[in-house]
């Protein structure tokens, strides 16, 4: 894992079209090892995007997108091999078991057969799925391939996490099973990027939020700093602050 205080995923004057949409307008961004970044924003203000640059799904316009302070364009194999993902909308693997394709995935990160069982079971029991690990991905309910995704991040215990609204679906103690997984790896020094819509959940769980309208940061920091920038009192909700900046643009 990276010391902490370093930035483990980095965007730097980020642009990226698409074709003649302008997606994301000079964005920077950096997330620490420890900390748990909270990307919010509407539809379509590009969080998507800007995790697809981080996992070289994408390639931006302009800018530099670094990870683990590997330059993702330049060198994406190397980069990625200390990124976990749960993408937004996942290809998955219909005709395998959850168990076969969380196996295909720790072989991919170079897993030993040891450590695989090992975390495996581990977070098999903390998102309640050991009874589904034999049935074929194609047959689970959405919540549940959900979860197998984010197992599939988690698995190789990575040093950054890029995260699409990677708790859409999952039933209350299947989010609670996330945040306590991901704030143990953030504790042990992994940066956590993480889009989502559910205010209330990050208001708790992310270190720092930013939200991002129209492809630009409109505001980034700790809850605190946020709440100054849309001048609103200590007393006012992350929903309260968000509305504020998005609908004053
Ligand atoms: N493959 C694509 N081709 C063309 N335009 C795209 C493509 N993907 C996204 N866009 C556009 O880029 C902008 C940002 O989309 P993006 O998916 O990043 O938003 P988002 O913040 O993730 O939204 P949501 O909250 O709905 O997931 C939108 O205007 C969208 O229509
Ligand atoms: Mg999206």
């Amino acid at each position: 894992m990276l010391a902490e205080g370093r930035a483990a995923l980095e965007a730097v004057g980020v642009t990226k079209f698409y074709g003649r949409v302008k997606a994301l307008d000079g964005v920077t961004l950096r997330v620490r090892a420890g900390e748990i970044y909270g990307l919010l924003g509407p539809n379509g203000a590009g969080k998507t995007t800007l995790l697809k640059l981080f996992v070289g799904l994408l390639r931006p316009s302009s800018g530099v997108v670094r990870v683990c302070g590997v330059d993702v364009v330049a060198n994406r194999a190397e980069a990625l091999r200390c990124v976990g993902y749960v993408p937004e909308d996942p290809v998955v693997f219909d005709n395998l078991t959850a168990r076969e394709f969380l196996g295909f995935v720790a072989s991919l990160r170079g897993l030993d057969r040891d450590a695989f069982e090992e975390r495996l079971e581990r977070y098999a029991y903390l998102f309640q799925l050991e009874d589904y690990l034999r049935r074929r991905m194609g047959a689970l309910s959405r919540g549940t391939v959900q979860k197998v995704l984010v197992v599939a991040a988690l698995i190789h215990e990575p040093s950054a996490l890029v995260m699409d609204e990677p708790t859409s679906g999952m039933d209350p103690e299947a989010q609670h099973a996330f945040r306590k997984a991901v704030a143990e790896l953030a504790s042990r020094g992994a940066a956590v990027l993480v889009s989502s819509h559910q205010l209330h959940a990050v208001e708790r769980f992310a270190t720092r939020v930013g939200i991002l309208n129209r492809g630009r940061l409109l505001a980034e920091g700790t809850l605190e700093e946020v709440r100054r920038a849309a001048e609103a009192g200590t007393d006012v909700t992350l929903e309260e602050v968000y509305l504020r900046l998005v609908r004053g643009e």
